[in-house]
């Protein structure tokens, strides 16, 4: 097991800066920082600046300096007159477009999951999986300088991955932030005090195999959240905690997000849409020795034998990527994209000193996708 010393505030750079991360956000464009460049197509694509560097397309060069020291929003034209439009990327794009691992938390299960699990300003915050970093952005920016957030995760490649997108998010290491490396459920005992943790958040193919870490480390009234992508899942882990005993009934929520069409009188919902990310399962702990209130309407329906489950979940199920046709990365192009955003986060906190390669990509929107798509330069 490893950790990083996200927590040490020698480490962090935020003196004189004022919140975290916050001079990445605001006044001038300055070199080292992400911006996005929209064309007449409404394409997005991501640059980071650096003083001399050129964004080359097959539809002409941009030079950086031309953006270097401007306000946010404002129209240019590349050497072959293209106009792109210029705007820091919000926190939805900085995730679609960044360099990925695992897949990401969707940014409207990120908002959701920080809105069910109550994430407030202080509070620490246990996550797990990390996998590229887009659900950490969002319980970093929800606890502030003054809360924490501990991420475990099982593969150094992927938490490789996630140190270099939150520090190229925020321009500096948050003050508030260990990732540990190696099973939540192995390291959470050893690190967490038992009843020391305010929201437990997990992001995992099997978070049932985690029950006994959250419920040990869960204050009372703590609220666990744990995103999963399909039914059986969800059936399994809210299964898994009614029987433990310790917890609130389980509530299971969706969010479908569909955007609109907006043209004269032609406006209706869009065509496509993201149709399915995942289900959120929310519970919070109960104090010690105290048993759940058995809700009316369960009482009232017939209980459900092992028999019925075993059916609907066999007990030799195999709960892996294969099984639930997931995403398998390669170390290699964890590698890849760690690399990626290590470059990414050295330009944001070293300004122009850092040349940052190959680093122009495009929001993704397929959450299983890979993120940062790089553009040919000819
Ligand atoms: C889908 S990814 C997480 C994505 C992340 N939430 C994000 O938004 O970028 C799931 C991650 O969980 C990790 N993982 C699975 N089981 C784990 C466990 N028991 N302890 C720690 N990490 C685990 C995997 O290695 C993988 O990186």
């Amino acid at each position: 097991m490893s950790t990083t010393p996200e927590s040490d505030p020698a480490a962090s750079v935020t003196e004189g800066r004022g919140p975290v991360g916050v001079h990445m956000r605001k006044g001038p464009l300055q070199a080292g920082q992400r911006v996005q460049l929209t064309d007449r197509r409404g394409r997005p694509s991501t640059i980071t600046l650096q003083r001399g560097g050129e964004w080359h397309t097959h539809q002409g060069v941009l030079r950086h300096d031309t953006l270097i020291g401007q306000p946010e929003g404002i129209v240019v034209a590349n050497d072959a007159d293209h106009q792109y439009q210029v705007l820091r990327p919000l926190l939805n794009d900085y995730v679609l477009s960044m360099p990925r691992g695992a897949t990401v938390v969707y940014p409207k299960d990120s908002a959701q999951i920080v809105q069910i699990a109550d994430v407030f300003p202080g509070a620490h915050v246990v996550e797990a999986g990390v996998g590229s970093g887009a659900l950490s952005l969002s319980l970093l920016r929800a606890v502030g300088d003054q809360g924490t957030v501990h991420s475990y995760e099982r593969r150094e490649d992927f938490a490789e991955i996630a140190r270099g997108n939150v520090e190229g998010f925020f321009g500096q290491r948050h003050p508030g932030w260990q990732v540990h490396v190696g099973d939540m459920q192995e390291q959470v005992p050893r690190i967490e005090a038992p009843g020391s943790v305010d929201r437990v958040v997990l992001d995992m193919l099997a978070p049932w195999e985690c029950l006994d870490a959250v419920r040990r480390a869960l204050a009372p009234g703590g609220v666990w959240v744990s995103y999963v992508a399909t039914v059986t899942q969800l059936s399994r882990l809210a299964e898994a905690i009614r029987a433990s005993g310790v917890f609130t009934e389980p509530e299971a929520h969706e969010t479908m997000l569909r955007t609109w069409h907006l043209d004269g009188l032609a406006v209706r919902p869009d065509h496509r849409m993201v149709a399915h990310t995942g289900f959120l399962l929310s519970a919070r702990r109960l104090a010690d020795d105290q048993t759940p209130l058995q809700l009316k309407k369960r009482e009232k329906q017939s209980e459900v034998t092992a028999e019925d489950m075993a059916a609907w979940m066999p007990e030799d199920a195999v709960w892996d990527e294969h099984t639930l046709k997931r995403r398998t990365v390669t170390g290699r192009k964890a590698r890849k994209a760690a690399t990626h955003a290590r470059k990414i986060a050295d330009a944001a906190r070293e300004g122009d000193a850092v040349a940052p390669a190959e680093d122009a990509g495009r929001a993704d929107h397929d959450p299983q996708g890979g993120g940062g798509r790089e553009e040919q330069t000819p």
